[in-house]
């Protein structure tokens, strides 16, 4: 796994993009950069077992370099159900594509270029993953999205949601703000390569509150919302097809 400096080396680094070098030190960088990262991904394996019904499909939308699916798929045996992973970075499928090759699992996943504002197939899925990926559909697309992720999905069917938020009160956002930034130094990322990033994702990554997420997920249709991690300006969400 390559090891994640971009910050610490390229200056000129503007605008955040999920292009070849990020993907090139992707799993470092994600580990590194989300609090609770692999804990994380258990949690969506025990969630994600939970709601897979025979002849489905699983879907991870944004699935970068399908650590979730490669996880999935390892331990669901039914080869009725389907694993999915859509992302619109052709270099993150190509890392992707690596990891299901390595751990054998290629066979199990399908894997798409697909981006998420414009027109893709979602059809039968019982569990579909969308973790730190909404953050990055701009707000304009976000309800169209939900509702396109709710009509391909099956009855008892659940969508799992992992996002950055924010806080409206500006004290306690800046505060969680502060805590992050000493999880990232604890994670050896440098005041400067913390500082280029913040810039880099500055309109790229969008975060909506907590109430925000449940209220997008609800006027979808999902009768059932609630939030099964927190941890300061992280939140996951599990929304369920009733
Ligand atoms: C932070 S990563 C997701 C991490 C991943 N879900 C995981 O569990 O490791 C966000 C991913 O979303 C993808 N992405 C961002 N905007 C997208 C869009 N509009 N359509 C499809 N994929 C998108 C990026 O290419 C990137 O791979």
């Amino acid at each position: 796994m390559g090891k994640d400096d971009l910050f610490a080396r390229e200056e000129n680094f503007k605008k955040f993009e999920f292009n070849s070098d990020v993907a090139a030190v992707f799993d470092d960088m994600v580990s590194r950069s989300v609090p609770f990262y692999s804990e994380l991904q258990q949690t969506f394996l025990k969630l994600g077992h939970s709601f897979t019904q025979p002849d489905s499909k699983v879907y991870d939308l944004g699935c970068s370099t399908c650590t979730t699916l490669a996880l999935m798929a390892s331990v669901i045996d039914d080869k009725s159900v389907k694993f999915v992973g859509l992302d619109n970075s052709q270099a993150m499928l190509d890392k992707a594509e690596e990891k299901l090759q390595q751990v054998g699992l290629a066979d199990r996943c399908e894997l798409n270029v697909a981006d998420l504002t414009e027109d893709f197939e979602i059809k039968d899925a019982s569990v579909v993953f969308m973790n730190w990926t909404l953050q990055f559909v701009r707000p304009l697309h976000r309800d169209r999205l939900m509702r396109k992720i709710f009509a391909g999905m099956k009855e008892g069917g659940a969508l799992i949601v992992t996002e950055k938020v924010v806080v409206s009160d500006s004290m306690i956002n800046g505060l969680y703000i502060d805590y992050y930034h000493d999880y990232k130094r604890q994670q050896s990322y440098s005041d400067v390569e913390i500082a280029r990033k913040r810039e880099a994702l500055e309109n790229v990554l969008i975060p909506y509150r907590v109430d925000e997420n449940i209220e997008l997920m609800k006027r979808a249709g999902f009768q059932t919302v609630d939030v099964f991690f927190k941890w300061y300006n992280w939140a996951g969400f599990i929304a369920v097809k009733r």
